[in-house]
């Protein structure tokens, strides 16, 4: 078992792919990554399968099929964690059935020291692990694991020194693409583990974004993703040079393709940014905004740095300038110390805004945050109670709005059939709602008009071309 101290060296990854792929040479080999949590862990388990391929591997989506498995996990929750966990576990009987399958973990929960010790000291059919700023050094790694069958832990934390360019993407969308525009965070919310397991905030070079999204446009996605933990406090580089200026470069490529970005912080979001948004035809009209409480002492104990007040009046002013807006946010029901007043005042915020939709999460004491030493923890029979009434009141609020696009035309992005009735499309509007309408595969990928004749709480439907 060998804990890695390595020289890095981000010019020489190509040569190690090389040699990667030349072992691999007649062998065909298949390789499937498995993955867990957000937006961006999605697309950095895009660019292992980038690499894999580039190194003569075969992705697959059975495990039973792999040579090469890896799990990309998440760390925000306790409960992405132990599903990580137990799916893990479910892979020693793999490794029985095939003691040649080679298996790796990487990503938020593993860049954690505990885990590791977890990992090394539980999983012994864990052949290797990596830390989430390792994964551009993945080349390397993996040549090294097939070097040297020692079981391997690379958990250095290299998060400050390098942003990884040009490394391959296997886009596992053909219409929707992902674009990382920064990299970690800087805001060390008292319960959020993310600024430990992606260290500082650290932004990419705008040429290289603009590059990358031209290449985009030019292959024909329909809808780009700009990514980043707190997109808001991009910095281009340049004296001054922030993210809405970012967007109207974007927004200067040719091409019919549609702009989103997740995720805002309303401590950053300017007007500038909105006034932009609200100008270019290309950016969605849709914008998700954490609010996480509604009340200002719990904000303030999150160490959230806006108050309700301010959240309202970015509302109010996006609302001025885009009318038909569609918001969304993050609540999180729970947090240490919050009292049923407090909770009340998130209920009330719900009703003030009307989102559109929310992403609620019962809190979760997340190792080494300061909330996790805060007294007056909630029990759990509180945070339950407390996670219903809010759905309750978002479901009441999500219906209503959705209603008013009954008998209404909306354009939609059409993505795919549908997981629940194989005869109808799925899409969603530019406000992210999700349609389904009778139609042929034939419209995956365009943009088509559809008009709503029923809405439910989560759901619109339609009839193609009305
Ligand atoms: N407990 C519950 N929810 C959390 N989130 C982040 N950390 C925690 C935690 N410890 C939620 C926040 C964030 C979203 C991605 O996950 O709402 O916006
Ligand atoms: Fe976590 Fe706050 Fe950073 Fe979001 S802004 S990743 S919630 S610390």
């Amino acid at each position: 078992m060998k804990n890695i101290k390595e020289s890095y060296e981000l010019e020489k990854q190509p040569s190690f792919m090389q040699e990667v792929a030349k072992y691999n040479a007649n062998k065909d080999p298949k390789a499937f990554v498995l993955t867990f949590g957000c937006q961006q862990n999605e697309a950095d388990s895009e660019k292992i399968m980038g690499m894999l391929e580039t190194m003569g591997y075969t992705l697959t989506d059975s495990e039973n099929d792999a040579d090469l498995l890896i799990v990309n996990t998440c760390a925000v929750r306790e409960h992405a964690e132990l599903k990580a966990l137990s799916i893990t576990g479910q892979f020693k009987h793999l490794k029985e059935k095939k003691p040649s399958i080679v298996i790796g973990i990487c990503g938020c929960m593993v860049s954690q020291e505990h885990r590791v010790g977890d990992i090394k000291n539980r999983y012994p059919y864990i052949d290797f692990l990596f830390g989430t700023s390792l994964l551009p050094y993945f080349p390397q790694i993996l040549r090294n694991v097939i070097k040297n069958p020692q079981r391997q832990f690379y958990n250095e934390d290299l998060a400050e020194k390098f942003i990884a360019e040009d490394i391959p993407v296997h886009r596992c969308d053909k219409h929707k693409a992902w674009v990382s525009i920064m990299y970690g965070c800087n805001n060390f919310c008292t319960y959020c583990v993310v600024p430990y397991v992606r260290g500082r905030e650290r932004s990419r070079d705008k040429n290289a974004i603009l590059a990358e999204v031209r290449q985009l446009a030019a292959e024909g996605y329909r809808e780009i993703t700009l990514l980043g933990q707190n997109v808001n406090s991009y910095k281009g580089g340049e004296q001054g040079y922030d993210f809405a200026d970012l967007l109207c470069d974007i927004c200067k490529i040719e091409g019919d393709f549609a702009v989103r970005f997740m995720t805002s912080h309303p401590k950053d979001a300017t007007h500038k940014l909105i006034d932009v948004m609200a100008k270019e035809d290309k950016i969605a009209k849709q914008f998700h905004l954490p609010l996480q409480s509604g009340s200002n002492a719990v904000l303030q104990a999150m160490n959230r740095r806006y108050d309700r007040e301010k959240y309202l009046s970015l509302v109010s002013y996006m609302r001025e300038k885009m009318p038909d807006i569609g918001i969304t946010t993050d609540i999180i029901v729970g947090f240490p110390g919050e009292t049923e007043q407090d909770f009340e005042d998130t209920l009330d915020m719900l009703e003030r805004v009307e989102f559109d939709n929310i992403y609620s999460f019962v809190y979760s004491k997340r190792r080494g945050t300061p909330a996790e030493k805060m007294e007056n923890q909630i029990p759990d029979e509180i945070k339950k109670d407390r996670m219903s009434r809010l759905l309750e009141k978002q479901n009441e609020i999500s219906l209503r709005r959705n209603r008013v696009y009954e008998g209404r035309c909306v354009d939609i992005l059409v993505e795919g059939v549908s997981k629940t009735n194989a005869n109808k499309l799925t899409g969603r509007t530019e406000k992210g709602r999700l349609v389904h309408f009778d139609g042929d595969a034939s419209l995956i990928g365009k943009r088509v008009k559809v008009k709503i004749t029923k809405a439910e709480t989560f759901m619109l439907y339609g009839e193609y071309g009305g």
